[in-house]
């Protein structure tokens, strides 16, 4: 089964991506752009990078944030913010099928 996402990319452009359920955002956005500086833990719930702005309207769809991932993003140098989540701990479901997610741009 296909999920899609949309994803504000650092460029402030809005791509549609559509990929096999089961994977995490983390994992799509490595796949169609490869940016650089992101994801660095491959998805360990360590670094970070991955740090993604999730809709107001959909972050309720999300399963709860776990204390872990509340960790790691209170210990790493992010902007965060109320609906800040780590790409690597969403796991694409049908249930989120169409939710919005934007990159944070990182700080030189
Ligand atoms: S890839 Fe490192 S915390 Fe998500």
């Amino acid at each position: 089964m296909l999920v899609k996402f949309n994803l504000i990319d650092r460029e402030k452009n809005k791509i549609s991506i559509e990929v096999e359920e089961g994977i995490t955002i983390r994992e799509a956005i490595m796949e169609k752009l490869k940016p650089g500086n992101f994801g660095l833990c491959e998805g360990n719930n360590i670094c970070a990078t991955c740090h993604v702005y999730v809709d107001e309207k959909d972050f309720n769809r999300l399963k709860p944030i776990e204390d872990d991932e509340k960790e790691t993003m209170e210990t790493n140098d992010i902007d965060q913010k109320e609906f800040s989540r780590l790409s690597c701990q969403i796991e694409l479901k049908q249930e989120l099928e169409d939710i919005t997610v934007t990159m944070e741009i990182p700080r030189r």
